[in-house]
């Protein structure tokens, strides 16, 4: 990274701000240690948007992440912005900023810590070397297909293009090859036409340009299964928009809480560096907005894979990890994980800057 990169903040809703917060400290901290020149700018999304704006999206956010080199996100979404029946919600923000910038590859590693065995419900034994990488695909199928809503009937059209599923199959396998060398693909082909396109996609990509890899093919209902009872047989598990939305948060029970997870939302790239969107896997919170004890570790951690695939800073982004498992053995523990004893959000933010 030679010259300033710009980071546009979208704090969003509920905990957003609160989490993003402690994510830019450390982006800060890091910058400044490693002598890397970073600008902050903040922009309106979600809830936070419709209220200043009107708009979930306004346009002033589009043009500040269109100038940026990658996006750090909060949450969006609340009760206030919930009734089933309003036109603008804060949830069409973000599906339009994936949208937008073509964010198709959404990558959300899970990578349970030994020390947080207890806040997971899973018996410690089916946990211990559990080190997985869902890649689930960002801008196609039902998220985004035709929709119908009529006074008794309503519909949500699921829809792949074969350059959509072949795109994110690539890139899961590339994935896949730098690790274990094992890629699981998972969907519903015994009934979805959609699933039939995309095993037979996955097969041939495989066959013909990653013959080295493992390739295995779970039905979705006994995916969710399996991601439980033997979590650490899998590598990468490569799927479509929805499937992936629920293995994820299903997942992150394996890690003890669903405010450890970080994830990277991709673009295509020519070179190493990816334009991308950055955000914890939570939503809003707003049972716990404004407290300070929202656990930070999941948008700290999304901005170590914001330095690693946007700035191609994986040094920094190594030593954020690491700082995150110091601060983790140090006992900054937020109440998701600590229960009522836990630290505030804030503290946690100091301890991973101490560690660094
Ligand atoms: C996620 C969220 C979003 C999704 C919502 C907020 C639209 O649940 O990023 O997992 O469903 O993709
Ligand atoms: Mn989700």
């Amino acid at each position: 990274m030679s010259r300033s990169a710009l980071i546009a903040i979208l704090p969003g809703d509920g905990i957003g701000p609160e989490v993003t917060q402690q994510a830019v400290r450390v982006l800060r901290e890091v910058a400044a240690q490693g002598g890397h020149q970073l600008a902050f700018e903040q922009g309106l999304i979600g809830g936070a948007a419709i209220d200043a704006e009107g708009s979930s999206m306004p346009q002033q956010t589009v043009s500040l992440c269109s100038r940026a080199d990658a996006i750090l996100l909060g949450a969006v979404g609340g009760p206030k912005w919930s009734d089933p029946e309003a036109l603008v919600r804060p949830e069409q923000g973000l599906l339009a900023l994936r949208k937008k910038f073509g964010l198709f590859a959404n990558l959300r590693p899970v990578c349970p810590n030994p020390r947080l065995n207890d806040a997971s419900p899973i018996k410690p034994e089916y946990l211990d070397g559990v080190d997985l990488l869902v890649v689930r695909e960002l801008t196609g199928g039902i998220y985004f297909g035709d929709k119908e809503r009529g006074e008794a009937h309503a519909s949500d059209t699921c829809r792949y293009g074969i350059h959509e599923i072949e795109r994110v199959v690539r890139l899961a396998c590339a994935l896949a090859q730098r690790r274990r060398g094992k890629l699981t693909s998972v969907d519903k082909a015994n009934v979805l036409e959609t699933s039939r396109l995309w095993r037979a996609t996955v097969d041939r990509i495989c066959g013909k340009e990653f013959p080295e890899l493992e390739v295995e093919h779970l039905l979705v209902d006994a995916a969710t299964m399996h991601l439980l009872t033997r979590p650490r047989d899998f590598d990468v598990i490569v799927t479509e928009n929805m499937f992936g939305d629920i293995l994820t948060d299903e997942a992150s029970v394996l890690a003890g809480s669903l405010g450890l997870l970080p994830s990277a939302s991709l673009a295509q790239s020519d070179g190493d560096h990816a334009f991308g969107l950055f955000e914890p896997i939570h939503g809003s919170a707003p049972d716990i907005a404004g407290l300070g004890v929202a656990n930070p570790y999941g948008a700290i951690l999304s901005a170590a894979m914001l330095l690693r695939h946007s700035l191609g800073l994986d040094a920094e982004a190594l030593r954020v990890e690491a700082a995150v498992d110091a601060a983790i053995a140090a006992g900054a523990l937020t109440r998701d994980l600590a229960g009522p004893g836990g630290v505030t959000t804030v503290a946690v933010g100091d301890a991973v800057i101490a560690a660094l």
